[in-house]
């Protein structure tokens, strides 16, 4: 992505430290944070410094690799309890169970603590980069879903912040702009963390892209005027039937779309797939702080006595999906079990 006219990742690892882009910031403040143990990683993750599927993975790709290099002596137990430890920061999003499981198995294939330790650094390198060139084809692939002058709405940040690079649903939007269309972006504000008007809007900002903050409950009327051509959503977790979750609110602007007749995609890697997860009632739904709802930027919004409940995510059922695009191309809800074999 292009972060002031210079091209960056979202997460990356130098011999010092992991560094990443401290999304609470955004859009006032652009600042690196240097993580230098396992604690600090888990923490980044936990208080959403770093957010979003895919950038969670890698995060935690390369956690497990520092944490593993920093060990004088240890063993595959000691290796898998810091990967149950990244494990337990953030429980909806599967691409981070993929990324542990991923650097681990090349770490478990070693013999003794040094190699281990080159191959977690190789693994968690590897892994980005992958999910960097997944996230290039899935834009490519989606493009081919954009008219020009399309008006694409979207909610919550599905862009590179999410991800290494690139985003899921953004990286449709970076395509099409990138060849000339002339799209413009509805971007859904996506209380409580506000994901949209403070991540989606300066991600776009950064490449000049058109877009408009609209209120979360604003999508509906949009769609019913006519205004959207297409809804492009990430994913936190895919079932295997195709039910999706994403962030809260995501299952209301697929149930708008279809009675509006608005086609409804999800853009996800094929990492954000669970294929041993049946449906999406078996996905587990995070519940964060009530002062997300209570307090906006510091300030207290509501009566001091009042309570609130703040789910994460919402499930949006596989018959509100008209396709999924993913790296290997764009599937219909019911078809993403054939790229569990990995032979498509
Ligand atoms: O709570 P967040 O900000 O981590 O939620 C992020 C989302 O819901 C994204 O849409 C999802 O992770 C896909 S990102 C490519």
């Amino acid at each position: 992505m292009i972060i002031n006219g210079q091209p960056y990742r979202t997460v990356w690892m130098d011999d010092e430290a992991i560094k990443t882009i401290d999304q609470t910031l955004l859009p006032g403040r652009f600042e690196i944070v240097s993580l230098h143990d396992h604690h600090e990683v888990a923490r980044s993750i936990e208080s959403m410094i770093i957010r979003g599927a895919p950038a969670i993975g890698a995060m935690g790709a390369y956690g497990l690799a520092q944490a593993v290099s920093q060990l004088d002596r240890g063993d595959l137990d000691e290796i898998e309890s810091l990967k149950q430890f990244f494990h337990a920061t953030r429980p909806t999003a599967y691409d981070l169970t993929h990324a542990l499981n991923t650097v681990f198995d090349k770490i478990a294939r070693e013999a003794d603590l040094p190699a281990m330790q080159q191959a977690a650094i190789k693994a968690a390198e590897a892994y980005a980069d992958q999910s960097v060139e997944a996230c290039r084809k899935i834009g490519e692939l989606g493009n081919q879903l954009i008219r020009d002058g399309a008006v694409i709405l979207t909610h919550c940040n599905a862009g590179a912040l999410a991800t290494v690079d690139y985003g899921t649903a953004l990286a449709v939007v970076r395509v099409a702009h990138y060849e000339g269309k002339n799209i413009t972006v509805y971007v859904d504000e996506t209380r409580p963390r506000l994901q949209g008007a403070k991540l989606t809007a300066w991600e776009l900002s950064q490449e000049s892209i058109k877009h408009l903050i609209i209120a979360d409950n604003a999508a509906g009327y949009y769609m019913q005027k006519g205004e959207i051509d297409i809804v492009i959503t990430g994913a936190d977790r895919i079932a295997a039937n195709g039910d999706a979750a994403n962030k809260i609110g995501t299952y209301e602007k697929a149930v708008l779309a279809r009675a509006n007749d608005v086609p409804f995609y999800i853009a996800a890697p094929i990492s954000t797939i669970d294929f041993r997860c049946d449906s999406g009632e078996h996905i587990p739904i995070e519940e964060r702080d009530e002062s997300e709802v209570l307090i906006i930027d510091g300030k207290r919004i509501a009566p001091m006595d009042s309570r609130a409940r703040n789910p994460a995510f919402d499930i949006t059922p596989a018959e509100y999906i008209e396709g999924i695009i993913t790296e290997k191309g764009i599937f219909k809800p019911a078809e993403i079990k054939l790229l569990a074999s990995g032979n498509v």
